[in-house]
């Protein structure tokens, strides 16, 4: 029996392949690398010793998808990581978002229910909330009033996933709401490697850390929080990975569909966030405060109780081990996978 993590050399899905390869799993990895890099994949293998059957598709083409079922012929959940994930972009393209995000689930879906495969987890995310009313944040709060259309295909995904479910009660399908994943891998050999200048602030802290971009800004000191600057739910991205794990042990006691949150339940300010990766790289980094960001809420942070007591899941990481990952792969990899040329 085989899990099949699609999206599997990206950020999220590198660190949970290194996860459910420790925890004994036999995997089956698709990509294809839009926004990721092979040197992923074998930075995986490196750290776990173990080796794993890999696919370069894309999830979109059924011919592709169905192709792997059929090869493979053990599959019997899928982790599906496989979108893009740009928030700003989804403004700018909209059709493109929709299009991808919803199709890739759908076709792994179609071709999942020709083997008859009934074990699915989807990547959400925290963004489904939209502008919560109140915090924490619990799986039962209000959903659907996102404010981009990256936001909106994970609250589409989500209602289709329900629909499927209500159809087929066979399926068994696990949805993970992710809050703000950051840091590495503590071997410093994977990590996140966005294209470009990053939009998301650790990223963006660790370029101006390694010395590649000039000044932090931030986007807004008057919210209604301690210090006035935006508040989010950090989680280390290896918790993450293991909370898919979790996810994934849960569905073979067939639950049908099921909700978690997968956050601290801590909320860090962008300057507490900053100061922590101050101690973490020893030096002092530069930032200026600039307008507050269209679209960005003053808080979010989760209430993960559910996951403790259903999954047995609870963050372990700190914002200081976030940081020190996040500035361990940042420093050793200053190019991010670029860095090596495969
Ligand atoms: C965004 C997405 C979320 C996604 C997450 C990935 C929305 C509305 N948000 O969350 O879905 O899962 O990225 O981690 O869909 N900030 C700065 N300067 C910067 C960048 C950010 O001050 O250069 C601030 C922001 O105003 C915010 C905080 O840092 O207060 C976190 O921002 P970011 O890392 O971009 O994540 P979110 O917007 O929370």
């Amino acid at each position: 029996m085989a899990i099949l993590v699609s999206g599997g050399a990206g950020y999220i899905g590198s660190h949970t392949c290194v996860e459910l390869l420790e925890a004994g799993f036999d995997i089956v990895v698709t990509d294809n690398f839009f926004n990721s890099s092979p040197v992923s994949l074998k930075r995986i293998k490196e750290i776990t010793g173990k080796t794993f059957r890999f696919y370069e598709a894309d999830m979109t083409d059924r011919n592709a998808v169905r192709k792997i079922f059929a090869e493979c012929g053990d599959i019997d959940a899928v982790i599906q990581f496989a979108a893009y994930k740009a928030v700003g972009e989804s403004v700018q393209k909209p059709l493109e978002y929709y299009s991808n995000n919803l199709n890739c689930t759908m076709t792994i879906l179609d071709v999942m229910r020709e083997h008859g495969c009934h074990n699915f987890v989807f990547s959400s995310s925290a963004t489904v909330y939209g502008d919560p009313q109140s915090v924490p944040l619990t799986e039962d709060s209000p959903v659907g009033k996102t404010t981009n259309p990256y936001g909106t295909t994970k609250a589409f995904t989500e209602r289709i996933l329900m629909d499927c479910s209500k159809a087929d009660p066979s399926l068994n399908i696990a949805i993970l709401r992710y809050f703000n994943p950051i840091g590495a891998h503590p071997s410093g050999l994977i990590g996140e490697d966005p294209n470009g200048i990053p939009n998301n602030l650790v990223p963006y802290i660790a370029k101006v850390a390694v010395g590649k971009l000039e000044k932090i800004h931030v986007f807004g000191n008057d919210y209604p929080t301690h210090d006035g600057t935006g508040v989010r739910d950090y989680i280390h991205v290896t918790d993450l990975a293991k909370g898919h794990v979790c996810a994934i042990e849960k569905l073979a006691r067939k639950p049908g569909l099921v909700i978690y949150n997968l956050g601290t339940g801590h909320g860090y300010s962008v300057l507490d966030v900053i100061h922590a990766f101050e101690k973490a790289c020893g030096k002092e980094l530069p930032y200026v405060i600039d307008p507050r960001r269209p679209g960005d809420i003053a808080e979010c942070w989760a209430d993960p109780s559910k996951a403790e007591k259903e999954l047995g899941w609870k963050a372990q990481y700190g914002i200081e081990e976030m940081c020190a990952d996040t500035w361990k792969w940042q420093s050793g990899n200053p190019d991010g996978y670029n860095t090596e040329k495969i």
